[in-house]
């Protein structure tokens, strides 16, 4: 009797007319995770502290954001269509935040900057060992460091000194540093009268950003995160 001969065939997966590789469905083009599944990842990333950002369980990737605000947070930026190529954060501390904006929007380019003074800083290194970052070490007002981040930025974080005038000057320094249309992200809007409260009602008023939106948790811990986008014009 003839031997078939069986040949191994890898599935080929194709969005229009380009292949893409299945490493995870997050990394498919074209899928928009629910926020259900974005949620769900960052909970099971790891948080810094249950009692103040709620989460699993502490460890993994020392996140500092409430899950439930974040996924919100980052399921707007995901329907809006716009692609995130660069990524500036202030405040990083293990790097839990850049390292989630990593997995759902792949930037290119990374520029984080932190004074590095949290003592989770330690496990950055291993946290985001696998990701291209540009990293800068010191304070985000000083002049030589703002100078040396070269715009264009599609997505700004802020979750460094959160008090009023230092938010502000970040927004100055850095939020210029966007594209029309890209968007400006603040973490602890929730504390109602305080820092970043306060930039939130004023930035909501004027014409250089528009509110997309505000998340605060109800249940369980809160911080509170704004999205803004750069005005068009
Ligand atoms: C709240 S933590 C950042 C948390 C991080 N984004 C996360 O979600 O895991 C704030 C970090 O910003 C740093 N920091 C505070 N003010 C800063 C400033 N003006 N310039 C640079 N880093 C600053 C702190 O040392 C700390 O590492």
């Amino acid at each position: 009797m003839k031997e078939e001969k069986v040949v191994e065939k890898k599935v080929k997966i194709f969005i229009g007319d380009k292949e893409v590789i299945p490493v995870d469905s997050f990394k498919i083009q074209g899928y928009v995770p629910t926020i259900e599944e974005i949620e769900q990842f960052i909970l099971d990333s790891g948080s810094d502290d249950l009692p103040t950002f709620g989460g699993s369980f502490c460890g993994g990737i020392y996140l500092q954001q409430v899950p439930s605000e974040f996924a919100s947070c980052i399921k707007a930026i995901l329907d809006s269509g716009v692609e995130i190529s660069s990524y500036l954060e202030i405040g990083v501390a293990a790097g839990g935040t850049a390292f989630i904006i990593n997995h759902f929007f792949h930037p290119t380019r990374i520029v984080l900057i932190d004074d590095n003074q949290h003592p989770k800083t330690k496990y950055r290194k291993e946290i985001l060992g696998d990701i291209s970052t540009e990293q800068i070490v010191g304070n985000s007002h000083i002049q030589t460091i703002i100078d040396s981040v070269t715009a264009p930025f599609d997505l700004v974080f802020l979750d460094g000194d959160t008090g009023y005038d230092s938010t502000m000057a970040d927004i100055a320094n850095y939020a210029s540093k966007l594209v029309k249309g890209g968007f400006l992200v603040l973490h602890d809007t929730a504390n109602k009268g305080q820092g970043v409260y306060q930039v939130v009602q004023e930035l909501s008023k004027g014409q250089k950003f528009a509110l997309v939106g505000e998340w605060i948790a109800s249940t369980g811990p809160s911080c509170g995160i704004a999205l803004f986008r750069k005005e068009m014009e």
